[in-house]
């Protein structure tokens, strides 16, 4: 096959009727395909310039030009760079600068005389989910860009506390990030929403492999059966409701007063309450106490002191439950190391092994009593990447 009819054969529309599945295996031959063509220097320049696209969209965001497309184009279908300008009140060189951008990356397709939105600028509208995966992702690039100057600082080993590391160090702050977030809105409000995206809630929620019929149970429907510590807002604990209504016990959800102030929607069952898990924990002897996305946020300093608040409120009767990403020992993928960094820029974090996460327990006073996945996940790097594990732990008692 020559190479134009190679060409040919992938320009072809059957991209539509790809179920996800072989959507995903495509792009992943797609992937592999890519860095055999590349050469070191193509591979070096995407790597060095895939910021600048991030930071065009962001811009786009900023500017509400994705909303100034959407209103323009609703009526006519196209808009020219003059009608964003009217629209947001914006330089006109600078909403041409960023539109042109924008046609180069096939955000918007460019015409004879104006541009056409794409269903990919129709998802960066303001009120999109997506414009907030774009909004706290390039503000992370903030920390990114100043980690080597950060380790020239301090020495060239892994970060270890939450309140002194890279995002402190970048932003020239002495705040957690959570502490930053809570005065910045902005940030806030893009946090809580990418809390929320698909992508944070691959594979089977944890309550369909845990047993949780027969093992969560509470006396009455006074008696508190899960403590959602650092719930967010509320998703598991929804979710949760929906699929036990049925079983007695009350359902709480803790965050912070921010966050909590955002969760409004919460079904009858469920009692929101303002808490900051370093401070003595509120709710007594509960069956489980759950956090779920919440310990890799934090290193095992800090992580030590949350687990100590929940240790100190624990019965003989209760579980720990800790929904989490598991690394595996070798072999991690992309997304996994990606997420790591992420964790290592935000919060002097890590994502953990398992053999991590057991020292952990151990050094908080609990034992690993066992580590929850469902049947088909066979523990390779692929499917640890894709689902994450439910570590169930107890208060070590001394013999
Ligand atoms: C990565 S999010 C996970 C949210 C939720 N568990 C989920 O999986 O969607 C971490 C949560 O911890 C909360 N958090 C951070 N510091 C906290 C603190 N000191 N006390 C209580 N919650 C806190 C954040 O506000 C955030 O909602």
């Amino acid at each position: 096959m020559s190479v134009a009819d190679l060409i040919q054969r992938l320009d072809v529309d059957w991209v539509s009727v790809l179920d996800d599945h072989d959507r995903r295996r495509v792009l992943q031959a797609c992937d592999r395909l890519k860095a055999k063509l590349e050469t070191p220097m193509d591979t070096t320049a995407r790597l060095a310039f895939s910021a600048h696209q991030a930071m065009a969209v962001r811009l786009g965001i900023d500017m509400k030009l994705f909303d100034a497309m959407a209103k323009v184009g609703q009526s006519t279908g196209s808009f020219k760079v003059q009608d964003l300008c009217e629209e947001t009140g914006s330089d006109p060189l600078l909403v041409r600068r960023i539109i042109r951008f924008l046609a180069a990356m096939g955000v918007i397709k460019e015409t004879d005389d104006s541009y056409i939105p794409t269903p990919l600028a129709a998802a960066y509208v303001s009120t999109s989910p997506l414009s907030a995966g774009v909004i706290h992702s390039t503000h992370f690039l903030t920390v990114l860009s100043r980690l080597p100057e950060y380790f020239h600082a301090n020495g060239w080993k892994s970060p270890d506390d939450g309140l002194n590391g890279p995002f402190q160090f970048a932003l020239g702050t002495d705040s957690h990030y959570f502490d930053f977030l809570g005065t910045h809105p902005y940030y806030q409000q893009a946090f809580n929403t990418v809390m929320t995206l698909s992508f944070r809630r691959r594979g089977k929620d944890w309550f369909e492999f845990f047993p949780a019929e027969e093992r969560l149970r509470a006396s009455s429907n006074t008696d508190p059966l899960i403590v959602d510590v650092g719930g967010g807002l509320g998703e598991d604990l929804k979710k949760f409701k929906e699929r036990f209504s049925a079983l007695p016990g009350k359902l709480i959800l803790q965050d912070l007063p921010a966050v909590i102030e955002g969760a409004k929607d919460l079904p009858v069952g469920i009692e929101a309450q303002s808490h900051d898990f370093f401070q003595k924990q509120p709710v007594r002897d509960a069956k489980a106490y759950f956090m779920r996305t919440v310990l890799h946020d934090w290193p095992d300093r800090q992580a030590v002191q949350i687990l100590g608040k929940l240790r100190d409120a624990m019965n003989n009767d209760s579980i720990l439950l800790i929904s989490e990403t598991m690394l595996p020992e070798s072999g991690v993928l992309l997304p996994s190391v990606i997420s790591d960094m992420q964790m290592m820029g935000s919060f002097a974090s890590l994502e953990r092994t398992q053999e991590q996460w057991q020292t952990l327990l151990e050094t908080a006073g609990f034992e690993l009593v066992h580590v929850w996945l469902p049947d088909d996940c066979d523990r390779s790097p692929a499917s640890l990447a894709e689902q994450p594990a439910l570590l169930e732990a107890r208060v070590r008692r001394s013999p």
